[in-house]
């Protein structure tokens, strides 16, 4: 995720370099959130213009360029009042780049910069209406357009505020942001808002605060009902204006004031407690040392005020949230994650799929002799566990295959062959290998990816971002999930013009409207599963066995298991068990034997006696309220019901989760396990 830092202080004397060092240290408490390049934006050593630094990499590559420009940012120069925004990118529209970097400006003259977190979903749209206007673009963001929007808006109203500026820009922008905005034309003043993406503002001042809220005050809805952006904006000059009244001022003795705008609070910590979170469409304006509020109204209920409150988190906590480990916090994302996937993709109203990054080849895909997925670790898990549905979707042949192997067999490929490359880094050295091997032999390439600009992402043909969000524990969780719904998303766009399917992707399309709240339901086991843990944690090994949808999840579970906890498992596939697993089958053995109502339901009941049989205690994971399967258990963790070709989503988790309380039992480094890298980079 992205993160913003910006800092105000108002009659509070600092120096250029002491307002430099607050917005880089606030970049580096926002490190852990993963980016891969930086910006700041401050007043121009002259006062009347702003200058904007950007630099591509680290927070400290950043922070070594405005070093060296000591001179020309007037280090030593005292300013009473002044506004810094800072930023760093997580790439999601457009390679990290310094021109793709944060800030994004609306014009040559930086008229407007704004530092941005999340993502507009209609910004091709605003982004042609704004090219018609005479706007020129110089970077790949999504970003951008809302800079330039404000530039317009300003030009068709100049006698509006900034806050006013800013509230009819945002009700143009759909998707998710949140904006911090400051403006030469507008000095000492800050604007931020927020949408779906987290942005709170702390105050610090020399005397205590005379209040713990700030009242909300009402604008008008600038946006006639179904307007166009370009009618909108042409009726919004016509709009009156609500005068605002009520406000938060520093005690009157002292006019002394500090403002920090963060995406999360451990970047305000060391220098305030008092915190005001931001909710949905607030808008939060600084104006002469004074903080107010506004919203549009939209229902009588809405809220009065804000509440400032106290935070008395550790810096170190607050990175993780409240979670120890950054794998366990990726694990409970997850309901988040997929609902990021699919944003601006998947619209349930009209049941259509569109991923903007494959579309224009679909046709090409269509006429393909065969899909191949090659990938290696949980990547290739997400294949194995989509491809079945893939066949049935797409009814071509669908090869999957481990990078690693696929190379070392020299494995013929056509031009024909349209080959998919899964990896949350994009830079795993086997699966780039494999795809320079079919890109030479005329193969369409297609790369699945969570790191824009990342060597696979950069040398396929086109791709899908996965858009889970950055993945630090080494163990992959989220990213697995959100590769799993990427490739069912490609098999639902491939099959939309299908008759006899129409009914299956409807199921499908339910199955993953309800995907977000059924998550939610499955993490609640999650003491279940730790009490699991206790009683499996000294054990040598661990079987994990399932067929059909689920044989994927086995292997996945599995390889959790072995990556963070270093005891032995094995995923088997259930319909084996007789050609030779069975064998390490009696009552010491620990088995897991996930069981779903689905075509091979069945099968799995089969195995299970034959587990059974042998005086196996296997422990379920099975739908919910399916007591047919329970009797044969020793423990159960019951997940709910979906479509069969979704289960793998929901019952990987409590895997997921026993791996993660296993690890805790064994004092393991859940983040970093021995031996593994985020990104093998190594072939
Ligand atoms: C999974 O938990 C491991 N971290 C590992 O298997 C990983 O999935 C594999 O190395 C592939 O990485 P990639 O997705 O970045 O290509």
């Amino acid at each position: 995720m992205c993160g913003i830092f910006a800092y105000l202080n108002h009659l509070t004397p600092k120096t250029r370099k002491e307002v430099l060092d607050f917005l880089v240290n606030g970049l580096k408490r926002l490190e852990y959130r993963g980016y891969d390049s930086a910006g700041i934006a401050v007043d121009s050593a002259d006062g009347r213009n702003v200058s904007i630094i950007k630099k591509n990499g680290k927070v400290q590559a950043l922070q070594d360029e405005i070093y060296s420009r000591e001179a020309d940012l007037a280090f030593e120069a005292t300013a009473d009042c002044h506004v810094g925004i800072a930023h760093t990118r997580w790439a999601t529209h457009g390679t990290p780049s310094e021109r793709n970097a944060h800030p994004q400006r609306s014009d040559e003259d930086n008229t407007f910069c704004l530092v941005h977190n999340g993502i507009i979903t209609n910004y091709k749209d605003i982004k042609l209406f704004l090219t018609k206007k005479g706007h020129t673009f110089e970077s790949e963001t999504d970003t951008e357009i809302i800079a330039k929007l404000m530039m317009h808006i300003y030009k068709k109203n100049p006698n509006d505020t900034f806050q006013e500026i800013v509230e009819q820009c945002i009700q143009q922008l759909e998707g998710a942001f949140a904006l911090c905005i400051k403006s030469k034309l507008f000095p000492g003043e800050c604007v931020a808002t927020r949408r779906g993406s987290p942005l709170l503002v702390a105050i610090k001042t020399k005397t205590r605060l005379a209040t713990d809220h700030i009242p909300i005050l009402y604008g008008k809805d600038f946006r006639p009902h179904g307007g166009t952006a370009a009618e909108t904006l042409t009726a919004a000059s016509l709009m009156p204006r609500t005068p605002s009244t009520a406000e938060f001022q520093p005690m009157e003795e002292d006019k002394q004031v500090e403002y920090f705008f963060a995406s999360d609070a451990s970047a305000v910590i060391e220098h305030t407690n008092r915190v005001i979170f931001l909710e949905d469409d607030d808008v939060a304006a600084v104006k002469d040392g004074t903080l107010s509020i506004h919203r549009i109204r939209r229902n009588m209920d809405d809220p009065h005020a804000r509440e400032i409150t106290t935070i008395k988190m550790e810096i170190q906590q607050i990175m993780k949230g409240n979670y120890s480990f950054f794998m366990q916090k990726e694990i409970f994302e997850q309901p988040e994650s997929v609902v990021n996937t699919m944003r601006g993709r998947v619209n349930f109203d009209t049941q259509s799929i569109v991923l903007g990054g494959i579309k224009e080849y679909i046709p090409e895909i269509k006429r393909c002799r065969r899909l191949m997925l090659i990938a290696c670790g949980t990547s290739y898990h997400s294949a194995v566990a989509t491809r079945q549905l893939l066949e049935e979707l797409t009814e071509l042949p669908v090869m999957v295959e481990l990078a690693s192997d696929f190379l070392d067999r020299n494995t013929p490929v056509f031009r024909d062959d349209v080959c998919f490359f899964i990896s949350q880094s994009g830079e795993t050295a086997d699966t780039l290998m494999a795809l320079r091997y079919c890109k030479n032999r005329g193969a369409l390439i297609v790369g699945v990816t969570n790191t824009v600009g990342s060597s696979i992402c950069r040398e396929s043909h086109c791709g899908v971002h996965i858009n889970a969000g950055p993945e630090i524990g080494v163990a992959s969780t989220k990213a697995y999930t959100s590769q799993f719904i990427s490739l069912v998303m490609f098999g639902m766009v491939m099959s939309e013009d299908r008759i006899s399917l129409q009914q299956r992707r409807r199921d499908i399309m339910k199955g993953l409207q309800q995907l977000e709240e059924q998550i939610k339901e499955v993490l609640k086991l999650d003491s279940k599963v730790q009490e699991l843990a206790k009683d499996l944690y000294q054990n040598k090994s661990l079987l994990i066995m399932g067929r059909g949808y689920n044989f994927a999840t086995c292997m996945e579970g599995a390889l959790k298991v072995k990556e963070l906890t270093y005891m032995h498992s094995e995923g088997i596939m259930a319909g084996e068990l007789k050609h030779g697993p069975l064998a390490l089958v009696d009552e010491t053995m620990p088995v897991i034997m996930i069981v779903m109502r689905d075509p091979v339901y069945t099968k799995c009941m089969n195995a299970l006696q034959q587990v059974t049989a042998r005086q196996g205690q296997p422990i379920l994971i099975c739908e919910k309220g399916d007591k047919d399967t329970q009797e044969f258990a020793s423990r159960v963790l019951e997940v709910p019901h979906t479509v069969d070709c979704l289960q793998g989503i929901l019952t990987v988790i409590p895997l997921q989760l026993l791996s993660y309380h296993i690890a805790v039992l064994k004092g393991c480094n859940v983040d970093c396990p021995r031996n593994l890298a985020k990104s093998v980079t190594v072939e």
